[in-house]
């Protein structure tokens, strides 16, 4: 999960080694979700991955997690049409399937302020954007990850291409399912071209509506998908299906489609959004997914593990921590371990000192 600790220009800091060291117990860990290039940047202080520094910055958190006994895939992303010309190279416009601008604001030095209609991509220059994400792939293999989750999640680019609300495309990338997956298929073919297809993984979210996203038919898209992915013998689909009633659940209505993604897609199938211990027994249970991740109970409980297994409290997160230093630019590290690195564990609770 993002929680915007790096340095500026997306070098990853110490305390982030700390931060995952501390949740080695995970049976995976996946890391925030970090930039393929600097035309993919959301907010300043969040990881990247384009460069040597950020290949080094990385080594130190995968070493640490390894010492620790942990396992770490990475998690790539290019945000797309939700970044603003304040943090991208030479103010230019953000980038996306069609010009059309997710209906949301974003922080600027201006204060908050519409995201900008994006510049197209034209059909020739989306095989440099795959790229981008195989060079990801490669620096995350040297900077000591154990795989690669590929983002098609949550609104950012590879999202845009899949959902119809966000790809108004007439080119072989939009129009039918077959043409709007094309993109994610691509990458994630450079992707396992890198790594072990049985090292990469995929995340989709075809209810988060988030950053402005709908889809007329998002049972065919997203089963689309899922089906189409089959072909590569991947570690795992990563879905955002939440509990009933969580922002990421279907709305009133609409079908529940993990079960369905699970046999179109053959393999594990990881489901997430809102889970408790008691709920992702009877998610198991029930045959809708192999798998249960957890995001806020685990950046809030480092021992997450050791609780759900003993039944013990949860700690409740600190959500005005979520993120560090500042979405403008600016870092203050003392700061930053607040909400982050001082959550107490069972062994020792006298940590929590951030509210
Ligand atoms: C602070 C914060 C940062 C997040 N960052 C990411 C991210 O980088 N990548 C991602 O796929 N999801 C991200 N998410 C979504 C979570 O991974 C997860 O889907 C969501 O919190 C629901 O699961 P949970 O109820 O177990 O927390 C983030 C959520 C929060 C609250």
């Amino acid at each position: 999960m993002n929680r915007s600790r790096a340095e500026l220009g997306g070098i990853p800091t110490p305390i982030m080694a700390t931060y995952f060291a501390q949740r080695a117990s995970a049976g995976l860990l996946i890391s925030d979700a970090t930039h393929v290039s600097p035309m993919s940047v959301s907010s300043l202080n969040a990881p990247c991955l384009y460069s040597e520094a950020h290949v080094n910055g990385w080594r130190r958190v995968t070493d640490a997690v390894h010492r620790a006994g942990g396992r770490i895939f990475v998690q790539i992303r290019h945000v797309g049409r939700v970044s603003h010309p304040s943090r991208l190279p030479n103010g230019t416009l953000p980038i996306a399937p069609s010009s059309i601008a997710a209906l949301e604001e974003t922080f600027t030095p201006d204060g908050p302020q519409p995201f900008p209609t994006p510049r197209v991509l034209s059909t020739e220059e989306i095989g440099g954007v795959v790229d981008e994400f195989r060079l990801a792939a490669e620096h995350g293999l040297r900077a000591g990850f154990d795989g690669v989750e590929i983002h098609a999640a949550n609104g950012y680019l590879i999202d845009q291409f899949l959902r119809d609300g966000s790809n108004q495309r007439t080119d072989c990338y939009g129009g039918f399912a077959a043409n709007r997956v094309r993109f994610l298929l691509e990458i994630t073919e450079a992707v396992v071209e890198v790594w072990s297809a049985a090292r990469v993984g995929v995340r989709l979210s075809p209810h988060t509506a988030f950053g402005d996203m709908r889809d007329s038919d998002p049972v065919t898209t997203f089963l689309h998908a899922a089906a189409a992915l089959n072909r590569f013998g991947l570690a795992y689909l990563h879905l955002i299906e939440g509990v009933s009633g969580s922002e990421c659940a279907p709305q009133e209505n609409a079908p529940r489609l993990a079960r369905r993604m699970r046999t179109a897609f053959g393999g594990s199938l990881i489901i997430n959004g809102s889970y408790t211990r008691p709920l992702a027994d009877e998610v198991i249970a029930s045959g809708e997914a192999d798998l249960v991740s957890f995001g806020v109970p685990f950046l809030a409980n480092p021992d997450l593990p050791e609780r759900l297994r003993s039944g013990k409290p949860l700690n409740s997160a600190a959500t005005n921590r979520f993120y560090g230093g500042n979405v403008l630019g600016y870092t203050n590290h003392s700061e930053d371990a607040r909400g982050y690195t001082d959550y107490p564990t069972l062994g020792n609770p006298s940590l929590f000192n951030h509210l």
